[in-house]
């Protein structure tokens, strides 16, 4: 650890990739282990567009639980703790996997992250780009929470499943992106000029993810061939996905919640000094 910390205070460049692990000391599920059964499915079968057109009222439940367990959850430690690093580290600049709220409301400032899954609590058409966000979002969400509990079947229906109200043809679905689909564009577009906007990166933080998916390992390449070191935290014991470490490299094992505020301390202590945001007030104003 302490060598680790070491290193941290003498990384001008920071990237960060973050998992679902990172939320799990919030409560929430992570998509592959325990947690990745819901009801029976798959979560990552629901989690494509051939599993929406078949059976839109379906996802839609799925996403309903999931936006109200991210709702009700609150950010953890090391949300907290990332958050005040990139306040404190200009060149520092995660990656983010979830779609849970979780990172914004510990206030990660927003040049300093990008989510490349989109978000629980945006709408969007699937057909034309209309997007929709926060009350008219949350009164689609209510409706379709109305329509579930006056289901005499229990399940949401398609016909609850409202359609788009700019184009009036394609069905709305959550914001996120699926299995399958493309990541946005311009995100990866921005990630890519930040990387290779200096010759190094010093650190690449790998925070509770199975880095399973692409660009995940994409992105831990990337930083090996701008000399990063890699951290891993992650609470399983071995080595997760295709991470490959190298000798330079660092394993933490255990939770994110109580490991991360520990990694990053002493670069918050010696950069400004200050002590970490006292996580109860925040929470408490959130
Ligand atoms: N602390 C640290 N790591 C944890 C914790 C914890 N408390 N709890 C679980 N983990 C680890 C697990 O061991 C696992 O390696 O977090 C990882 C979560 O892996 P996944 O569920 O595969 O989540 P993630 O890597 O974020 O998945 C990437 O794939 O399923 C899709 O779109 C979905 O964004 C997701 C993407």
């Amino acid at each position: 650890m302490s060598d680790f910390q070491i290193h941290l205070t003498e990384s001008p460049r920071i990237l960060a990739l973050l998992g679902a692990g990172l939320s799990a000391p919030s409560g929430l599920p992570t998509f592959r282990g325990a947690g990745g059964l819901w009801w029976m499915h798959d979560a990552k079968q629901l989690s494509t567009p051939q599993a929406f057109d078949e059976n839109p009222g379906l996802v839609w439940e799925f996403y309903l639980e999931r936006r109200a367990a991210a709702k009700e959850a609150r950010p953890n430690a090391a949300h907290f703790a990332l958050a005040e690093l990139a306040r404190r580290v200009p060149e520092f600049n995660a990656i983010s996997m979830n779609i849970d709220g979780l990172s914004e409301r510990a206030g990660h400032p927003p040049a300093q992250i990008s989510f490349l899954h989109g978000n629980l609590f945006s709408i969007r058409c699937t057909t034309c780009p209309h997007t929709i966000h926060d009350e008219a979002a949350e009164a689609i969400i209510a409706a379709l929470t109305t329509a579930l509990a006056h289901s005499s079947t229990s399940n949401l229906s398609a016909a609850s499943v409202p359609t788009c109200p700019a184009c009036h043809t394609g069905l709305l679905r959550p914001g996120v992106v699926w299995f399958g689909e493309a990541l946005p564009s311009a995100t990866l577009a921005s990630l890519y000029a930040w990387i290779e906007a200096a010759p190094s990166i010093d650190t690449m933080l790998v925070i509770g993810t199975s880095a399973e998916v692409y660009p995940a390992t994409a992105y831990i390449e990337a930083a090996r061939k701008k000399l990063a070191r890699v951290a891993v935290v992650n609470i399983e014991q071995e080595d997760p996905g295709l991470l490959g470490l190298e000798e330079q490299d660092w394993y933490f094992q255990g939770d994110a919640g109580d490991l991360v505020p520990e990694m990053l301390k002493k670069v918050v202590e010696e950069l400004g000094n200050v002590e970490l945001i006292d996580v109860k007030k925040i929470t408490e104003v959130i």
